[in-house]
């Protein structure tokens, strides 16, 4: 791990109840940044490990809920916020044909547009301090879609022209906005989209049925990660130079998958791509 850094920097979290955001509350912390921890449920509060690290419940599917979650976080900031990692999110599988209106919504409403409404809030501090770092945990399925995953994929590449837009719109402001890109990384997700899959997929109906027998077979296998799966440690890393470099990236590709994908995605023609993609996919059925 780099040394540490010379300044501590003020940085609220959403989504630490597990994997990456648990991670990279407690990677900061230990450099010595003022960090604030987000979660959505209140018992999640009740069981956070670190004393050290104040956590606040922020639901980002609730403008009600981000605006409390913001207000708790500055009291521990002193009304400073230096940076903001928008991190909270989940999966949901499922055959675009299968997706319902309440489906895609409940995928946006937290994936994106909860999101942007906190990093809104959060601009407005960060223009009055002529300072702010505004991180971004993309996926590699925000630069390369893969079947069944329609509305993940498309809630993050709607993250990743919103990022892109605001980065350019933020130029000179001393505000900077990166976007994490990891491929497979260990965390709760897959047992979350489990979850998220269960509740909006009609799966027992669709013409996809046996398809979606095997998706829930794979999802249930905790001990089997995929091919390329790295500890959270590793977006820790891009989130750190994000945070601390004077020049922070525009994109911090994580893992395998994302390096490949997106050099595959500029030299190869759309159809190519996508058989690519199926391949990796086992024709859809991964
Ligand atoms: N794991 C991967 O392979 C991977 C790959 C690429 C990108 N990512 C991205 O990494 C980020 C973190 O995911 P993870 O892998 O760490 O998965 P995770 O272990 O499932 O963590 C997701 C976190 O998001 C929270 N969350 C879900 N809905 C929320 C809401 N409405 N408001 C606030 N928080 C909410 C979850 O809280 P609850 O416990 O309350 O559900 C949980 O704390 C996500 O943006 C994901 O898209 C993950």
């Amino acid at each position: 791990m780099a040394k540490p850094p010379l300044i501590a920097r003020s940085i609220l979290i959403t989504g630490c109840s597990s994997g990456i955001g648990l991670c990279v509350a407690r990677g900061l912390a230990d450099r010595g940044h003022r960090v604030v921890a987000s979660v959505r449920h209140a018992e999640a509060i009740a069981r956070w490990p670190h004393v050290d690290i104040p956590v606040v419940q922020l639901d980002l599917s609730d403008d009600a809920s981000i605006d409390a979650g913001l207000a708790a976080a500055l009291s521990h900031t002193g009304g400073r916020l230096d940076a903001l990692f928008n991190n909270g999110a989940f999966g949901l599988p499922g055959a675009v044909e299968d997706l319902s209106r309440a489906a895609l919504r409940a995928q946006f409403e937290t994936n994106l547009f909860g999101w942007q409404v906190l990093t809104n809030r959060v601009i407005v501090l960060m223009r009055a301090q002529g300072f702010g770092r505004i991180i971004q945990n993309s996926s590699v399925l925000g630069i390369a879609a893969l079947p069944f995953r329609g509305a993940y994929v498309a809630s993050k590449f709607a993250l990743e022209g919103l990022s892109d837009t605001l980065r350019m719109e933020l130029k000179g402001t001393g505000i900077a906005v990166s976007l994490i890109e990891p491929g497979p990384i260990e965390s709760r997700f897959r047992a979350n989209a489990e979850a998220a899959f269960r509740r909006f997929i009609p799966i027992e109906t669709s013409v996809h049925a046996i398809a979606y027998q095997k998706q829930l077979a794979r999802l249930n296998q905790p001990g089997i990660a995929a091919p390329f799966t790295l500890p959270p440690e590793a977006v820790l890393k891009r989130v750190i130079h994000a945070l601390e470099s004077p020049r922070p990236q525009a994109r911090y590709p994580v893992t395998v998958p994302t390096y490949l994908f997106a050099a595959l995605r500029r030299l190869l023609p759309t159809r190519a791509m996508d058989w690519v993609l199926l391949k990796a996919s086992g024709g859809g059925k991964r």
